[in-house]
């Protein structure tokens, strides 16, 4: 049985981008009956950048409810918050001290912002050692990631290797599964969607706030009557990757017919998105409006994640006398 194991940033509602490119498959490997899946809210990573605590509470139930909206097995898997296991801050301290200053300053979640240092807080700095702790803390064996996350996972690989080396064998050194052929879903402008440019599709949303932001996509002047370029455009960009080949094939005919308007085009987007996605926006409302069960769920996954950490951090003392 192999352990997988992933974070997720609480910093903002998870959008359509995060759903199809991290969250389905996620989902999707922990189901696999080889597979053990430890996935959790990254909530101290957030901290760095999100100082609202209501915001962070929020974003926090909102990216719980989304997983499970999703239909992930919390019985099968463990799912848990970050923040409600403190013994990963132990294990941090203690790696923080075998972790050479210099791998931290070349880190580029660093290196980016190191040209206005007076924004970059200490926990920043070490943003690579906690995200470290988080995997080692409970020995994954694989940890799917997105690109951007590559160099961190090499950082990991060799703080636990240092350790093991310097102390003896104590920490799994984990791999990284990254899929190159993960899609970048457009936002409403046609950029990668993300909720650090505004152009964010939640799903989630009441029907007309949903309605609404899909008739904010960008798209060009052409008029109603003239052929339209399919592939040159963001709506159907959008509704390529969520419908079925034949839905995908008939709209493409009416582009390039003409007489069909971006409006209408907009319109069979949203109905896709409501009729795809029904199931999971009332799964999403309902945990949503029963912050008790939600509370409940994630609960029994800090229990769960608490057993296998301590265990690590019982070894990691006695290697180090303490
Ligand atoms: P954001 O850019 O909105 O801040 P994150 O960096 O928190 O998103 O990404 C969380 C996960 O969602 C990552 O695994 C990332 O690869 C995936 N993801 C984010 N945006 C997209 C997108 N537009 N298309 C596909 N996957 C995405
Ligand atoms: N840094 C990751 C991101 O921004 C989130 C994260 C925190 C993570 N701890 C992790 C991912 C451990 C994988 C494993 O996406």
């Amino acid at each position: 049985m192999a352990r997988i194991l992933t974070g997720i940033q609480s910093s903002g509602r998870p959008h359509l981008g995060n759903i199809l490119g991290a969250i389905l498959p996620a989902i999707a490997l922990s189901k696999d009956a080889d597979n053990e899946a430890f996935f959790f809210i990254a909530d101290l990573h957030s901290l760095t950048t999100i100082k609202d605590p209501k915001q962070l509470c929020e974003n926090t139930k909102a990216t719980a409810a989304a997983w499970l909206a999703f239909g992930l097995d919390t019985q099968k898997n463990t799912f848990y918050r970050q923040s409600k296991i403190p013994e990963v801050c132990e294990l941090t301290w203690y790696l923080n001290c075998i972790t050479p200053f210099p791998m931290l300053a070349n880190a580029h979640s660093f290196k980016d912002k190191s040209d206005k240092l007076a924004d970059v807080n200490a926990g920043l700095f070490i943003y690579p050692v906690l995200m470290t702790s988080d995997i080692i803390g409970y020995n994954a064996d694989f940890v799917p990631v997105g690109k951007d996350q590559k160099q961190h996972l090499e950082m990991t690989r060799d703080i636990a290797s240092s350790f093991n080396r310097m102390y003896g064998e104590t920490f799994v050194v984990p791999k990284p599964i990254i899929d190159e052929r993960v899609m970048t879903i457009p936002g409403t402008d046609g950029q990668k969607m993300s909720k650090s440019y505004g152009n964010t599709i939640d799903i989630f949303l009441p029907d007309k706030k949903l309605r609404k932001v899909i008739m904010s996509i960008v798209t060009d002047s052409t008029p109603i009557e003239a052929p339209k370029n399919p592939d040159n455009d963001n709506v159907f960009a959008l509704y390529k990757v969520l419908a079925s080949n034949t839905k995908v094939s008939e709209m493409r005919a009416r582009y390039v017919e003409g007489n069909y308007g971006y409006g209408e085009a907009k319109q069979a987007l949203f109905e896709l998105i409501l009729s795809r996605f029904q199931n999971e926006r009332e799964a999403f409302k309902y945990y949503i409006s029963n912050p008790v069960e939600l509370e409940k769920r994630l609960q029994e996954g800090e229990a769960k994640a608490r057993i296998v950490i301590r265990e690590v951090l019982s070894r990691v003392r006695k290697k180090l006398r303490y």
